[in-house]
């Protein structure tokens, strides 16, 4: 049976997303700001995020996926969607779920780095820094847990519970 352990409530969430909010937007104004979303897992995320920003920016989207249905990175990421903006010398600022081992974000950042944009900042929801394998920096980060799988707020357990809208531990 699966156990539902709640880390963050919808309340809690907001706060951060406002907070977070609040340093992007003095950090980009006057600056060409492109957000990449990094889909499935950051979309709720980023939707809160974008309507709490109060500085223009445009907005694009990679697919990637290196979980498949375990619990554990597989390390295979395979990019289901490339971004179709141009962000050559653009200030770019990836928003990531979760960022585990750090394999899908210096992938994406390879990937990105190869379109030749003028910065590559990285935001994420959760920071779990105990898995970390790769050497990549984390910008701008709301909330840091150590192990553990996390449902809700967009993040998914073999594609469910994303819909939840708080944040929970999940015990298997
Ligand atoms: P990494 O490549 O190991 O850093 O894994 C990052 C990706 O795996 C994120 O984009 C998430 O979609 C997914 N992921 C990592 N940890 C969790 C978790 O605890 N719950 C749900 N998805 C996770
Ligand atoms: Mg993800």
């Amino acid at each position: 049976m699966l156990e539902f352990i709640p880390v963050l409530g919808r309340n809690d969430i907001e706060q951060m997303v406002t907070d977070v909010a609040h340093r992007i937007s003095s950090e980009y104004q006057n600056k060409e700001l492109i957000l990449i979303g990094i889909l499935k897992g950051a979309f709720v995320f980023l939707s809160d995020l974008v309507r709490k920003l109060t500085i223009p920016f445009k907005i694009d989207f990679v697919c990637v996926s290196s979980y498949g249905f375990n619990t554990l990175s597989s390390g295979n990421i395979s990019l289901n969607k490339e971004i179709d903006i141009d962000i050559n010398n653009k200030n770019i600022l990836i928003i990531e779920d979760i960022v585990d081992t750090g394999s899908t974000l210096s992938y994406l950042v390879k990937y990105l780095k190869s379109f030749n944009p003028g910065t590559i900042k990285v935001c994420t929801l959760l920071d779990k820094y105990e898995c970390r394998k790769e050497n990549v920096k984390i910008d701008y980060a709301c909330h840091v847990v150590s192990e553990g799988f996390f449902v809700g707020y967009g993040l998914d357990y073999a594609e469910d519970y994303r819909y939840l809208p708080d944040l929970y531990k999940l015990k298997l």
